[in-house]
């Protein structure tokens, strides 16, 4: 039995539209989430967004709204996301909220009376983008390392959270509990800055200097510390102290965060927990950041990625994976299209879809799409090795979904893919079938690939759920919940006699080409289109010779599935290599005029020279050639 499993996100500032960051941040924990419920396990997760502080309100102000009108915009933006993200979380906490805001200012009492905390009078250098105060020793070239902006000094009186007292305790706490902070570095890192004595925490804003917060039940001159305010969501959310949720989550409680965020969930808040008398969280979980083409995201940079738009051209489990895929979960990982369209073509369309498409296929054709029965005997023979495979493809995947090593469970699973089609290389059951005499083995061998793809299909689930759903559908599963471990774990469950879907193609690929502008130069001029390229003179277009062309043959060229090649009439007979046959069939292009760039320097493609380019338009699903309003004579240049 798994204990009640409770999965935290940060609460997002809502100073800014929500990320690729936010995003990784929000499906790790949706992942996680997934992976505990299909071990039997009940699941919490809570997400949110955090809506006091300066930062806020500064960001209202630009835009001419009241705080209020203003949050109520951006975390409707970050709720609307994640459903688009299949994201399922169970609650979304604002801190604005009247049930979060009551329990801050009780556990703020309880520290006080407690006497933590302190009135007394502080200089100190202060960031307004992180809305704290840093120590000399924090600064990079004395600016705050995260915004590189030299910060104020400010001297005002305040009151103080008497962290110090907690440093031993907090110390000991993390060595006795080493899986406490995961990956071992961040534990690192802070056991490191714990080396070094520990300032009491300023958790007040005097209210002539901020007024959207929480205004502190023992002085209401001030308002809390955005962090103090915030940090305490995660046991507001369950109705702490009294709520059955408290009681049946907290203890399993795990929080994942960003690295940027360790400091706060790393220190100030094991020791609130402690000095408000609750039981500290289970664990921490850190990751690294996403950056965009080496650089970080940032808005005047201008790379900032928006997940809406990588779905709606890439698909949502397609996006899902490759974060889960493409990051190692606690170092930093550079983001990029191409990348990311890499990844989709290799392990997705090709590894995944190619062998679910062709066992399925193979099943339809050789036993009319029926999984067939099986002789024991005959079983023991051919069995080759793909039972204990797929075995141990869910004993690893299990072992890293747990330590959070996401793309170690993935890459389990793409060794059993690359067993299969081994075994299916093995076994040859297009030779089986030509003979009556070898049967017995063609239902074995069918059987075994069936059934291990029944396998794959519920291990991705928590990374891409409609993908599992859709192999489900077409394994004839759809009734049962097929994705739980336990039967993950139990060979054999497919059963004989059930009734198959013909195959799909799970994932299309996806033609990238090398110029490709990337999304975020598509965002820049609107409606998901590449912006305008940079302006050239007319000298420089007179260079394109642009001819229509009159198409006189066109043919498929083996092994490259996209590409046809094309006699075409351009006043005199021409070869030209296209990427267009996932759109247009060599029949219906014969025939047809299109047009031309007649003058690019000849290039061999798939072992044939080209000698010039059409022009069309490249999208995700397809293309479509440019042609011309009426018949002109082969050759004649367009200006
Ligand atoms: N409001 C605080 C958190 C309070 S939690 C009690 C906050 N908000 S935030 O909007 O700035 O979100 C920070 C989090 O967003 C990071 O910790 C991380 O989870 C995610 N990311 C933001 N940028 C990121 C990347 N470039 N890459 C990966 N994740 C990052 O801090």
């Amino acid at each position: 039995m798994y204990k009640p499993f409770y999965i935290t996100t940060p609460i997002y500032y809502v100073n800014a539209r929500p990320h690729l960051g936010h995003a990784y941040t929000t499906i790790v924990a949706d992942v996680a989430c997934r992976f505990h419920s299909i071990r039997g396990g009940e699941t919490f997760f809570l997400t949110g967004t955090d809506e006091h502080g300066d930062k806020v309100v500064r960001s209202a102000k630009k835009e001419g709204l009241s705080p209020r009108t203003y949050v109520d915009q951006i975390s409707g933006l970050f709720r609307s996301l994640w459903p688009e993200l299949n994201i399922q979380y169970n609650y979304f906490i604002r801190t604005t909220d009247a049930s979060h805001i009551s329990i801050v200012e009780e556990i703020m009492q309880r520290i006080y009376d407690a006497g933590d905390i302190y009135f007394s009078e502080y200089e100190g250098l202060y960031c307004f983008g992180c809305e704290r105060f840093y120590t000399e020793r924090e600064l990079v070239d004395g600016k705050c390392p995260d915004h590189e902006t030299e910060p104020e000094i400010i001297k005002e009186s305040n009151y103080f959270f008497k962290m110090s007292r907690y440093q031993s305790w907090l110390i000991d706490h993390i060595k006795n509990n080493p899986d406490f902070i995961t990956p071992e570095r961040y534990k690192n890192e802070v056991l490191s800055f714990l080396k070094e004595p520990l300032e009491d925490l300023c958790i007040s804003r005097p209210k002539t200097r901020l007024k959207w917060g929480i205004t502190l039940p023992f002085d209401e001159n001030f308002v809390t510390y955005v962090w103090f305010d915030a940090l305490l969501n995660y046991v507001s959310a369950l109705g702490y102290p009294d709520g059955d949720l408290f009681k049946t989550y907290w203890p399993n409680a795990r929080h994942v965060v960003g690295k940027d965020i360790l400091k706060p969930h790393g220190i100030y808040w094991p020791v609130m927990l402690k000095a408000a008398g609750i039981p500290v969280y289970r664990q921490l979980h850190v990751h690294g950041y996403w950056n965009v083409d080496q650089s970080k995201m940032s808005k005047s940079i201008g790379n900032v990625v928006e997940p809406l738009q990588l779905k709606n051209v890439y698909g949502i489990d397609a996006f899902r994976f490759f974060l889960m895929r493409g990051m190692v979960f606690g170092l930093d990982s550079n983001f990029s299209e191409a990348a990311l369209v890499k990844r989709i073509n290799s392990d997705l369309a090709n590894d995944l879809g190619n062998l679910f498409s062709r066992i399925l296929t193979m099943a339809q054709k050789y036993f009319s799409g029926v999984v067939p029965e099986i002789d024991a005997k005959v079983e023991r023979e051919l069995e080759l090795g793909l039972e204990s495979e797929a075995l141990k493809a869910t004993t690893e995947f299990e072992n890293h979904m747990e330590t959070f090593a996401f793309h170690k469970a993935l890459m389990a699973i793409w060794e059993l893919i690359s067993h299969m089609n081994k075994y299916i290389d093995l076994t040859t059951p297009w030779v089986l079938a030509k003979k009556k005499s070898s049967r017995k083995q063609l239902e074995v061998v069918i059987y075994n690939l069936l059934e291990s793809l029944r396998i794959i299909s519920g291990l991705i689930y928590p990374i891409m759920p409609d993908t599992a759903k859709t192999m489900q559908k077409h394994l004839g599963l759809d009734s049962e919940p097929f994705y739980h471990l336990e039967t993950l774990k139990t060979w054999k469950s497919l059963a004989p006699g059930t009734k198959l879907l013909k195959s799909v193609a799970l994932f299309p690929r996806i033609e990238l080409k090398e110029d490709r502008t990337s999304l975020q130069t598509k965002r820049e001029s609107g409606a998901g289109m590449p912006a305008i390229k940079p302006e050239i003179t007319l000298d420089t277009f007179d260079k394109i010779d642009l001819r229509v062309a009159t198409v006189i043959h066109a043919e498929a060229i083996p092994r490259a599935k996209k590409m046809l090649k094309l006699e075409v009439d351009l006043g005199e007979k021409k070869i030209i290599v296209a990427g267009i046959s996932g759109s247009y069939s060599p029949e219906e292009l014969v025939g047809r005029q299109v047009i031309v760039v007649a003058n690019l320097k000849p290039a061999k493609l798939m072992g044939i020279l080209s000698n010039g380019m059409l022009l069309a338009t490249v999208e995700v699903d397809g293309c479509t050639i440019a042609t011309l309003d009426k018949k002109v004579k082969p050759g004649t240049p367009i200006s």
